[in-house]
């Protein structure tokens, strides 16, 4: 897939991708969304009931910002997480210096770990600094298999419901409420009603929460069965 890289509202950089004439993260600020949606809403209630080391599965690795995040949020927690990130389209390395994450992630030490998440093995799984375990694996959602009850949480960041259906149906949720532990958690920027309707028949209970600059709402969903 062809993508050229764009600036956002909040002075974050993002990719777009002409065919789908769609973007990585919300236009109206990529780092604000990512910290509202998946930080704020998804890894921090998860961190605070933690019991044992957090297993989490992200739904497309991409930028990797997600990822750089989550472990700068590890650096000044107890807890371990093993993070592992699915991706069909893995990026180009040069794609990725190109998006000039060091002009937002400032700090060298953090920007060193970004250069390790990407330089990282794809299907291996990788201790990337003392509580942070990454393993990105390089599959399609729709055909890879996950062990039953076995993540904590999702990051559900796939390509909106209008460019990729095929990745947001009761099946493809389904199959994600399995690998979740109970109480496990899914979260998404995304708020359409069929995809909450789709969370509820595959089992989970939906909240609607508001969502960063620029959205109204956001999904959280909790395996309940
Ligand atoms: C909205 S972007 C994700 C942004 C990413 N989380 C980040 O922090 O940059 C959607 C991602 O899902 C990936 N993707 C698309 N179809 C996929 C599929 N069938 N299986 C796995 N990943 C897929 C895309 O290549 C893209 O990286």
């Amino acid at each position: 897939m062809k993508v050229e890289v764009k600036q956002t509202n909040d002075g974050s950089n993002t990719l777009f991708v002409p065919e789908l004439n769609e973007h990585y993260h919300s236009i109206h600020g990529a780092l604000q969304e990512a910290l509202h949606v998946f930080i704020k809403h998804g890894l921090q209630p998860v961190i605070e009931n933690a019991t044992e080391p957090i297993r989490m599965l992200e739904v497309g690795f991409g930028t990797g910002l997600n990822a750089i995040l989550t472990l700068q949020t590890f650096l000044t927690e107890k807890a371990t997480v093993f993070y592992d990130s699915l991706e069909k389209y893995p990026l180009k390395e040069e794609l990725v210096t190109e998006l000039h994450f060091e002009n937002f992630i400032l700090n060298p030490e953090l920007f060193e770990y970004f250069r390790q998440l990407h330089a990282a093995p794809w299907n291996e799984t990788v201790k990337i600094s003392s509580n942070f375990s990454l393993q990105k694996i390089h599959a399609d959602l729709e055909t890879r298999s996950f062990p039953d009850q076995y993540y904590h949480l999702i990051y559900f960041d796939a390509f909106a419901p209008e460019k990729q259906p095929h990745l947001w149906t009761e099946e493809i949720f389904k199959k994600l409420a399995a690998t979740l532990k109970t109480n496990g958690v899914l979260v998404s920027y995304c708020a359409k009603g069929s995809f909450k309707r789709a969370l509820k028949a595959a089992g989970f209970a939906v909240e609607a929460l508001p969502g960063p600059p620029g959205k109204r709402e956001m999904t959280r969903a909790t395996k309940i069965i």
